[in-house]
Formats: C-alpha cells, structure tokens, sequence
C-alpha cells in the first residue's frame, strides 16, 4: 500500500521548523509522498497578519519544487466551513483507499489528541506521527501512545526529534519589522514573502483603509460618506501631484469629517472634556459650533477611536475647517480637498471648474482662493467669520495672482 505522511498547520508562513519536520518525517517513516496541508485562512483576520490562502500554498508550493515526493494538497482550502482533521482525514480516506495515511503532529497536540473533534475517526482512517517536540519526555509520550492504543486502537509513530525553535509569529514580526529572515525560513519561501511583500507595514495600512472606509460608511449619513469618500480620492490625487505620502492622505482624506454626525452639545461637550478651546460664538450658537467645532474633535476621535497616531494626519483633520498660516503640505491638500472634491456643488469665486484646475497646478494658491470664497460666503451671508481663517486668508493672500 502507498504511505503518504502529511503535515497540516497554517504554515503563515512555512518556516525552517517545518522543513526539519519534513526532513525527519522523510527519513524516519519513509513515507512514498509527504503532503503540506495549508489551513484555512479565518476570516476575520487581516492579511498583513495572515498570508491568503493562494499566498500560502504559494510559498509551500515553492519549497516543495525542490522535493520530487513533496507535494501541497488544497482539502482543507476547498472544503465548507470549519474544518476538523477527522472529517478531512475521512475525506481523504474515501478518495485513496488503498493508502496509507500518517497525520504528523507535535508532542503538545498529542498531549491534547484525546480532546481533538472525533480521535476515534481520525485513527480509523490514518495513522499518527508524532514529534517529541517540546519537553514532554519520550517515556511520557510512550504511555500515552499505549493509552490511547487501548482507547482508541490505530498505530502511532514516535519520532524522536525536536525541531527547531522557530514560531510563524516570530517571522511575521520580523518581516514587519523590516529585519532579516534569512535562514529562518527556505530560501524560496524568504524570496516569495520580499517579492509579493507578505506581511509587510503596507499591507497594514490597506486594511486599515478598508476598514476605516466601513467604519466611516455606518458614522457618517450617505451624502457626508460620499463627500468624504471624495475627499480621499481627491486628496490621493493631489498627493501623488505634489509628491506628499499618499496613504496619509487617504487616510485623513476618509477620516476628515469623522465628527461630523455629532450634534452641538456632543462636540462642546467632548471639547471641554479634552481641554479643547471653544470660542464664546461656538459657545452660544449651534450652527457654528457644529460648523467649526466637528475639525477639532475630528482629531481627537481620529486619534482615540479610530487609533491613528500620525501627527500630521491629525493635524491636517483639525485645521481642515478654518486652515492656519503655514499649514503643512498634507494640511493644505485636505483643505483644498475637501472645497473641491466631486459631489461638491456649492458656487464660488472663481468657480469650482477653476479652483480646481488650479488646485493642480498651485495648492498654494488653491489654499488662498477657497480662503477667500469661504469668507466671502459667510460675510456676504452676515455671518460670524472665524479669526482662524481670517489668519489664513491674510497669509496666503502672499500667493493671489492671476488666474
Ligand atoms: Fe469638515
Ligand atoms: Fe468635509
């Protein structure tokens, strides 16, 4: 009968660890074919913590080249819901009958087997081997293997080895970190995680975008997410315009209006908690609290509830209203972002077709002229003109000029 020996786990990735347990497996149960079973990947994980399950069978396929009894088996990849070794052992049973299967595991899971989903399944239809892979000594793992031998029945294989101390975890935090794996994982497994940058801080960020996106689409009303959602696309534009980091900009971009669905008295309320100034205007009327006060807190939700830490992506949220002399290049691109970005409609000096053109071609001078309409606005409507923009218009009026 065909032996085949197999060694399932996350491989997230496949690790020097593992290729010792292949080695030995090899070389101890001489097995015909060794097969490397990837896991599901959960859910709810995100990708920079675990690799997809197209990357994982990627980098076990990769390794296994150089072996001609190595093979990487997908079960478990194609099969509904959560999977346990017993109905995956039954499966593969069913489609080779007449091979011999041998399920590797470590000393700690044996330790636990007895607990695992249906033991007596899984010894019906494979074998076990096991790695005496941690400080539970051989003689230990010897009277559990005559335990369960009465229990449960099936041949069981100790393997006296232990491989070496390596976790997936370890490797990921390295790869994070932008350290070196080299020996720690097969040469061909370290070239596949640099090229396709697994597990990288990049990665990070784009499920932090995603999920900010959808945190952003249940806080904020249709047309406030639209908007916001145009900021960020608008602010990614201008970024890649003018050389500023364009994750940052997505990310302030998305997040600008983040207070935006509080009314008055939530936004006072939250300034005075975290000592954030409120002008006595702010103070007595709503329309311009929420107006002028939703940038501040903005900030301050960015910061403590959505959990961004850049400096510079809150800044650019908390003067996104009213602006400031000198404003940093990441503030400038939200401030002129979210005056010109698509779904906005309102009419201006000099018309939003201009102001955005121009925000193209001069943020500087994009930053003056939404300034001033701005303030043109509220004067004209006799309304109360922030000093804030007042400063900033006085500033960049050093940028006007022919448009
Ligand atoms: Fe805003
Ligand atoms: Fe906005």
């Amino acid at each position: 009968m065909k032996r085949i020996a197999i060694l399932g786990g996350s491989f997230n990735p496949m690790h020097i660890g593992h290729a010792e347990m292949i080695e030995k497996a090899r070389e101890i149960l001489k097995p015909d074919e060794l097969w490397l079973m990837p896991a599901k990947k959960p859910p709810h994980k995100p990708a920079y913590e675990y690799a997809s399950n197209t990357d994982r069978v990627e980098m076990l396929k990769a390794y296994a080249d150089d072996f001609s009894d190595v093979f990487v088996n997908e079960t478990e990849l194609t099969m509904e819901g959560f999977t346990y070794t017993a109905n995956t052992m039954q499966l593969l049973k069913e489609g080779h009958p007449d091979t011999v299967f041998i399920f590797l595991i470590g000393a700690d899971s044996f330790v636990n087997f007895h607990n695992w989903y249906k033991p007596d399944i899984i010894m019906q239809n494979a074998e076990l081997g096991i790695f005496s892979r941690n400080e539970t000594g051989t003689d230990e793992l010897e009277i559990l293997k005559e335990k369960l031998e009465k229990e449960l029945g099936g041949v069981y294989h100790i393997i006296d080895y232990k491989p070496s101390d390596i976790s997936s975890t370890m490797i990921r935090e390295l790869v994070k970190e932008g350290k070196s794996i080299e020996g720690l994982v097969p040469d061909k497994v370290r070239t596949y995680i640099e090229n396709n940058n697994i597990y990288k801080e990049d990665r990070r960020l784009a499920y932090e975008k995603e999920k900010l996106i959808a945190e952003m689409e249940k806080a904020l009303k249709p047309s406030r997410f639209a908007h916001s959602l145009g900021v960020m696309k608008t602010a990614v534009e201008l970024a890649e315009i003018y050389g500023a980091d364009k994750e940052k900009a997505e990310i302030a971009g998305i997040l600008h209006d983040c207070a935006k669905n509080l009314d008055a008295d939530k936004l006072r309320n939250l300034c005075d908690q975290n000592n954030i100034e409120v002008l006595p205007e702010e103070r007595e009327d709503d329309n311009i609290a929420e107006a002028l006060l939703h940038s501040k807190v903005g900030a301050l939700l960015a910061k403590n509830i959505y959990e961004i830490k850049d400096q510079e992506i809150l800044d650019a949220i908390y003067y996104h209203t009213v602006g400031r002399p000198e404003m940093s290049l990441l503030e400038k691109i939200i401030y002129v972002a979210d005056f010109i970005e698509p779904t906005r409609t309102q009419n201006c000096k000099p018309g939003l077709d201009v102001m955005r053109e121009l925000a193209k071609t001069d943020i500087d001078k994009a930053v003056y002229y939404a300034t001033k309409a701005t303030v043109d606005y509220v004067s004209f409507k006799g309304r109360y003109v922030n000093p804030c923009s007042l400063n900033t218009l006085n500033y960049y009026s050093r940028y006007k000029g022919e448009i």
